[in-house]
C-alpha cells in the first residue's frame, strides 16, 4: 500500500474496546478485602469520570487513582482474566476487521500495557502498536505508581502520542473520551467516531464527526465490515404499551436502535412513526392495519408481547413478507397455579366464607365443603395449559380425565375420555382450556351442563365465547353448578375505567376475575424474554420457529456460507427460477430449506462464500417476489 495513502485506526480501550474501565476492575479486585472498599471505588469512579469530561488534570487524577487502589503485581492475572470477557461484543463480532488490518490498528490509551497488551493480542493487535502507559512496583510488587516520562501519563498525553508518532497517512480515531476527540481537535486526525456503544458522553458527541453506537456502524461508514452486512444500530425498533424493560434490555443488547412508548398509537400516528421501523414490539390494543402495513417500508417482523394476535391483520403481514411472533406458552403456569388455586377455594367455598366474615358473619359448617383428593378433575382441551394442569393436579391427589379433540399423549396416570359427553358425565371438576376457534362458540350449554353431575364444580380460564353465560347463570342458581370460576367474557371491558357487566355478578360460590389468569410478573419476564429471542433468531439466521404466520423453519447454523433469504408469492416453479438463477452464476448450493403455507413461500438457500452482486439482483428480480435478504 502506498504510503501516503495509508489509514491508521486509532482506537481507546477503556469503555471502547472494553466495556468497563480497567482501573474500576482492577479496584473489585484489590479492594476486596478492604473495609473501606465503597468509598475508594466510588472515588476511583469519580476520578475516571471527570477525566473523561476533560474537567480533571489527567496526571493528576492517574496519581489519586493509584493511591486509592493499593494494587499488587499479583491482582493483574484476575484482572486480565476478567477484562477478556468484557470485550465490546461489536468489536467481538468484528474480529476479522482487526485480523485484516494488522498493521493499521493502533491502540492509544491513557491504560496500561500490563493488562492492555494480552488482551488485545487475541485480536491481532500488535503489542508494538499499543501505545498505553506502564506500571511501576515495589520491591515488594505493590503497584506505586508509572512511568512518568511516559507522553500518556500526562494531560495531553493522547495528542502528544500522536505528535510523536507522526503517522503518514489518513487517521482516524474511535473513543470514548474528550481526549480521544482532542486528537482531531489537534489536527492530527481526520475524523473522530464518538464510541457509545459502553457509555455515551454527553461532552464529545456534538463535537464528533460521527456517532458511532458499535464497531458496526465505524465500519459500514468506512465500507469495512465483513462480518455483518448492515449495522444492528440502523435497525430500528419500536417498542409500544410499556413493553417489560427486559425486552428493551435485549434488543438494546443486540445492538439494535430501539425507541419505546409507553402508550398505544393509533393508527394513524403508528402509519407515520412505523416508515423506517424494521421490527415493531407491540401488546393487545395496537392495531396493526393494513394501512399500517402499508406505510412500513422496512418492516421485517411483529412482536406480539402477549398471546393474542387477533390485532394484528396477519395476512396482510403475510403478504409483505412481515413475520409475526407472540409467545404462546409464557404464561401456562400462571394460567394452571390460578385453576388449582380456584378449585381448592370453590370445593371449601371460602370466598364467600370470607365475604360473610367481612359483613360479620360466623357461618361454621362443613356442609358440601370437600376436599380435592381422590376427586374427578375433567380437563376439556389437552393443550400446553391443559396438560400442564393435569401434572400438577395429579400430584395434589386428583384423578385426570380429559378430551380433546386431538390425539393427545396422556401424561401420568391422566385418563383419555372418547367424547366430551363421557367426561360431562364422570367429572366432579369441570375445567376448560381449549383455544378460541369459532366451532367452540357455546361448546358448553345448557345440554352439557345437563349431563353434568349435581354439585359439579366448574371453571373456564380459556375464552369468553366458549361457555352460554344464561346456562351457567341458570345452573348456579338451581344448584346443579355447586361453584364456578370464571377468568374470561364474551364481553370484556376495554380498560380498567370501564364498569364490568355481567349476568354472572353476585352469584353464590362464583369467582369472577378481569382476564387474569396469565397476569403474573413471571409470564410478564417469560414474554419479554421469549419474543425477542424469537425476533432475533429470524432476523440473524432465517429461522421462523413458532412463528404465527409464516411456515415454520427451524434452520442449522450457517458457518462459512451464505445464506440467502427469499419470500415470495405461494406460485409453483419459484424454486426452480432461484436455483436456476444460482446454476447460472455457478455457484454452489450448500443447502437448501423450503416451506410454503397457502399465502407464502420460504425459501432458504446457503451458498458458499463467493457470489456477486449480479446474482443477488437477479434473485431480487424473480417475479412474486415479496421480499429478500442476505445473512452472512
Ligand atoms: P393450546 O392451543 O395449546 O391448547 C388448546 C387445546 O384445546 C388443543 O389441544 C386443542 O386440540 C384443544 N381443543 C380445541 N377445541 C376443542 C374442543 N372443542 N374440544 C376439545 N378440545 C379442543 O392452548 P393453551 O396454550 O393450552 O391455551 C388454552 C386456552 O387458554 C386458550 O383459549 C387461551 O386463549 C387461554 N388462555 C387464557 C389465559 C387467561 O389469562 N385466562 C392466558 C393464557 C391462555
Amino acid at each position: 500500500m502506498d504510503k501516503q495513502s495509508k489509514k491508521y485506526y486509532i482506537i481507546d480501550f477503556d469503555s471502547t474496546f472494553t466495556k468497563v474501565e480497567a482501573l474500576d476492575v482492577l479496584g473489585e479486585i484489590s479492594l476486596k478485602e478492604a473495609p473501606d472498599k465503597l468509598e475508594r471505588l466510588a472515588k476511583i469512579k469519580e476520578i475516571t469520570d471527570l477525566g473523561m469530561n476533560g474537567s480533571y488534570s489527567f496526571r493528576d487524577s492517574l496519581e489519586e487513582r493509584i493511591e486509592l487502589l493499593q494494587s499488587r503485581k499479583s491482582h493483574l492475572p484476575l484482572l486480565i482474566k476478567t477484562l477478556k470477557k468484557q470485550v465490546s461484543k461489536s468489536f467481538e463480532r468484528n474480529i476479522e476487521f482487526f485480523k485484516n488490518h494488522e498493521d493499521q490498528v493502533l491502540i492509544i490509551s491513557n491504560g496500561f500495557k500490563d493488562f492492555i497488551v494480552p488482551i488485545v493480542e487475541e485480536f491481532y493487535i500488535k503489542a508494538e502498536n499499543v501505545y498505553a502507559n506502564e506500571f511501576e512496583f515495589d520491591e515488594h510488587d505493590n503497584i506505586v505508581g508509572f512511568n512518568k516520562n511516559n507522553v500518556l501519563s500526562s494531560s495531553n498525553g493522547k495528542v502528544d502520542q500522536l505528535k510523536l508518532l507522526d503517522l503518514k497517512g489518513d487517521v482516524y480515531v474511535i473513543g470514548d473520551g474528550y481526549n480521544d476527540y482532542e486528537i482531531k481537535a489537534a489536527g492530527l486526525a481526520n475524523k473522530f467516531y464518538a464510541f457509545t456503544e459502553n457509555v455515551e458522553r454527553k461532552s464529545i458527541l456534538s463535537k464528533a464527526d460521527h456517532i458511532a453506537p458499535s464497531l458496526d456502524e465505524f465500519l459500514y461508514l468506512n465500507k469495512l465490515n465483513t462480518a455483518i452486512s448492515y449495522p444492528k444500530n440502523r435497525i430500528n425498533v419500536l417498542l409500544l404499551e410499556n413493553v417489560h424493560p427486559k425486552a428493551i434490555e435485549l434488543l438494546k443488547y443486540e445492538g439494535y436502535n430501539v425507541e419505546v412508548y409507553s402508550a398505544g398509537l393509533d393508527e394513524d400516528e403508528l402509519a407515520q412513526k412505523i416508515k423506517n421501523v424494521s421490527i415493531l414490539g407491540i401488546r393487545s390494543k395496537t392495531q396493526v392495519t393494513k394501512k399500517v402495513l402499508d406505510s412500513a417500508e422496512r418492516l421485517i417482523a411483529i412482536g406480539a408481547f402477549c398471546i393474542g394476535t387477533n390485532q394484528i391483520d396477519l395476512d396482510e403481514c403475510l403478504n409483505k413478507g412481515v413475520a409475526v411472533f407472540n409467545a404462546p406458552f409464557s404464561n401456562t403456569r400462571s394460567v394452571v397455579e390460578m385453576a388449582i388455586a380456584e378449585i381448592i377455594i370453590l370445593m371449601r367455598k371460602l370466598l364467600d366464607r370470607s365475604v360473610g366474615m367481612h359483613q360479620g358473619k360466623w357461618d361454621k359448617s362443613a356442609k358440601n365443603c370437600f376436599e380435592i383428593r381422590g376427586k374427578n378433575l375433567g380437563i376439556i382441551g389437552y393443550g400446553n395449559i391443559g396438560a400442564q394442569l393435569s401434572v400438577l393436579a395429579e400430584s395434589l391427589g386428583l384423578n385426570v380425565l380429559y378430551y380433546d379433540i386431538e390425539e393427545k399423549l396422556a401424561l401420568g396416570n391422566a385418563s383419555k375420555c372418547h367424547s366430551l359427553n363421557e367426561l360431562l358425565e364422570r367429572s366432579d371438576i369441570v375445567s376448560l382450556h381449549v383455544d378460541g376457534r369459532k366451532e367452540n362458540q357455546n361448546l358448553i350449554g345448557q345440554a352439557e351442563f345437563e349431563i353434568m353431575k349435581r354439585g359439579v364444580i366448574f371453571l373456564n380460564l380459556s375464552r369468553g365465547h366458549v361457555v352460554d353465560l344464561e346456562a351457567l347463570k341458570a345452573n348456579i342458581e338451581n344448584e346443579k353448578i355447586g361453584g364456578a370460576s370464571i377468568d374470561v367474557f364474551p364481553d370484556e371491558p376495554k380498560s380498567n375505567d370501564e364498569e364490568f357487566i355481567s349476568t354472572l355478578r353476585n352469584l353464590p360460590n362464583t369467582i369472577l376475575t378481569p382476564h387474569i389468569g396469565g397476569s403474573t410478573t413471571e409470564a410478564q419476564e417469560n414474554i419479554a424474554g421469549f419474543v425477542p429471542n424469537k425476533i432475533m433468531d429470524y432476523i440473524n439466521t432465517g429461522s421462523t420457529t413458532n412463528s404465527v404466520n409464516f411456515p415454520n423453519l427451524q434452520l442449522p447454523s450457517f458457518g462459512g456460507a451464505h445464506r440467502l433469504i427469499h419470500i415470495h408469492a405461494n406460485m409453483p416453479g419459484i424454486l426452480a427460477k432461484i436455483n436456476q438463477i444460482l446454476a447460472d452464476h455457478e455457484i454452489n448450493i450448500v443447502g437448501q430449506y423450503l416451506k410454503t403455507n397457502e399465502l407464502i413461500g420460504y425459501v432458504i438457500t446457503d451458498i458458499d462464500k463467493a457470489y456477486n452482486k449480479e446474482v443477488i439482483k437477479a434473485l431480487r428480480s424473480i417475479e412474486h417476489t415479496i421480499k429478500f435478504r442476505v445473512l452472512y
